[in-house]
Formats: structure tokens, sequence, C-alpha cells
């Protein structure tokens, strides 16, 4: 069953499929209303299950409007609103829902939630964030540095900020596009420091990834093709006092982004909060291109599903 729950179980011919996929039916929709289905909706007859345990504005429209736009449908349920909201197991939902629909996505405070998922449906679990992993998010990000001109094999990705759950991803994408990876983070958030994502930058380089962790922000930032941070509190996150302090130190702002390659690309999944991970001057600047990211998750994810759906 072809699940898209982390980069990692992925092959690097799979993965640039879907890149390559999303870059085309990118190009096919250009002057098309948002709402009216692509040129050859792929996924006509076909429906995808939404549910989330946490909230979204990203993830949610841009798969409810990528399943339209390929001529499919979606059901989307707050975990809360379910049975599962009232204990029953993550199991039994997935057996259910697999005989209603074609696909399923879900949003989940643990990671395991969506593991246990797909262990149990028969049909293609999508994974739209974890405690741990986005990785829905990183293909969004790659569409956005490819179509500004950036080659990934050899790039230099700086990842300056919290040890989170975009970051992971970003990690486990590492061998598939031979990009190099550098890191940021403060002491007590790498991670390195996190048991569940302890040994995951190991991994990706047993499989030849270029990644060096540990770096100071102004080191990683040097000459790099892209700038990437996210917020310092992530939902679930409780210790927001502890992380802006500790957090502090690795803003992008001006100065830091100046030390990068002169056109440099800042990314950022969204949402941002100004002033913390980076200045407005950052985020609103030329080298920003957190908008078209955002835009890039409809076309990624359409590619997301289809690869899930084998069509
Ligand atoms: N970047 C992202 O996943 O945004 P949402 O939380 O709004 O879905
Ligand atoms: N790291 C953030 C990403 C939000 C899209 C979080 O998990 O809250």
């Amino acid at each position: 069953m072809p699940h898209f729950i982390s980069l990692a179980d992925i092959s690097a011919a799979d993965l640039r499929a879907i890149l390559d996929d999303a870059h085309e039916m990118k190009a096919a929709r250009k002057g098309l209303p948002k709402g009216k289905t692509d040129p050859r909706p792929a996924l006509k007859g076909d429906t995808l299950a939404m549910i989330f345990e946490k909230a979204s504005t990203r993830t949610r429209f841009s798969f409810e409007q990528g399943m339209r736009q390929l001529g499919g449908n979606s059901i989307v349920a707050g975990a809360q609103d379910m049975q599962l909201g009232r204990g029953e197991s993550v199991a039994d939902t997935a057996r259910v829902l697999s005989r209603f629909v074609d696909a399923v996505m879900i949003r989940s405070n643990a990671h395991r939630t969506i593991t246990d998922f797909a262990n149990q449906a028969d049909v293609p679990v999508i994974n739209g964030l974890s405690d741990h992993n986005h990785p829905c998010q990183i293909m969004a990000d790659l569409l956005t540095l490819e179509e500004r001109g950036v080659t990934l094999k050899g790039a230099v990705l700086a990842w300056i900020g919290d040890g989170n759950n975009v970051l992971s991803s970003f990690v486990n994408a590492a061998p598939a596009f031979g990009f190099e990876l550098r890191i940021s983070s403060p002491e007590g958030y790498r991670l390195e420091d996190n048991p569940k994502t302890q040994g995951l930058i190991t991994a990706a380089q047993a499989k030849q990834a270029n990644i060096r962790d540990g770096l100071t922000p102004d080191a990683a930032a040097d000459g790099a093709d892209a700038l990437i941070t996210d917020c310092w509190v992530s939902m679930g996150d409780t210790d927001k006092a502890e992380r802006l302090a500790a957090l502090g130190p690795y803003q992008i702002d001006a100065a830091r982004l100046a030390r990068a390659k002169t056109d440099a690309i800042f990314l950022h999944c969204l949402p941002a909060y100004r002033g913390q991970e980076m200045t407005t001057q950052v985020l609103e600047g030329g080298q920003s291109a957190v908008w078209d990211e955002a835009e890039n998750r409809l076309h990624a994810q359409k590619a997301v599903i289809k690869w899930c759906l084998g069509a």
C-alpha cells in the first residue's frame, strides 16, 4: 500500500516523480479559476477523508481544493467530532473508513496514530503533520525552491530554529534529493535532544545524506541557497517561555539573511510569528517565498494523492 507517511520510506525515484507531476499540474492550470477542475482531472470518483486532531489552515484548504481540482471529493472531520474522540480505537476507525473512502489524510498529535491507522487501513494513508513529521510540507518547499531556479542536488539549505517536525521531514528528504542540510538549533531543542527524533540524522547520513548539525546560526547561513525556519512553539508544545528564551538568538533577521547568497530564498511553512523566528522585514522582504510556498501545498499534495492512488 503506497502510504505517504514518512519521506524516509519512499524511494528517491518516486519522490522525484511526485515533484515532476506537481510542476506539470501547476503549469497546466495557469489562468484557470481556482475552483475549476484540472484539464486532465485524474481522480474522478475518488474520495479523500481527512481527520484533524489539531488545528490547520493550509493543510485543510489545500487538500480539499486539491481533491476538487482533481475531480474528486473530500470529507473532513475533527477527531473530537468522531467516535475516536469518545474512545473508539484508531484501528477500528481505519477499518470502517476503508469501506467508505479511497484514501485518508490524518493530522495527529502522536505519529503513532498515523502508523497504527495505516496498519489497519485497506487504503493509502497520508501524513498531514504529526508530532515529528510533516512530509507534505517538504514536498511543497522543494517545489518552491525548484521553481525559483534552485537545483536541489548540491544546494545548501540552512535550517535555523527549533528542531521540530518540519525539520525531521527535511532530514528524511535529504538522501533522496542530494541537498546539503545545515542545522542550527539550540541545546535542548535539537532533533537529537528529542527521543522521538533521535537517530534520524544518523539514519539519513547512512543513506549518504549530507547533513551538518550543531552549527551556529551564522555558520549555517553563510553562503546558503535558502534559509528556512518555523515557529518556535509548535502545536502541543507546553514550554513556551523556555522556548522563546532558548531560541531568541536564532531569529532570522536581515543581517543573518545577508550572510546567505545574495539571491537566497527565505522559507517558512507558516503560520509565522513576526518578531520571533524571523523579523517582519525578512518575512515580507523580496527574498521571502512563503506565499508561493503556501500555494504549493496545493500542487504538491495533488501529486501526492495521485501517487497514493496510482493515478
Ligand atoms: N503549514 C501548515 O501545515 O499549515 P496549517 O497548520 O495551517 O495546515
Ligand atoms: N511545527 C509546526 C508546524 C505547523 C504547520 C507545528 O507542528 O505546530
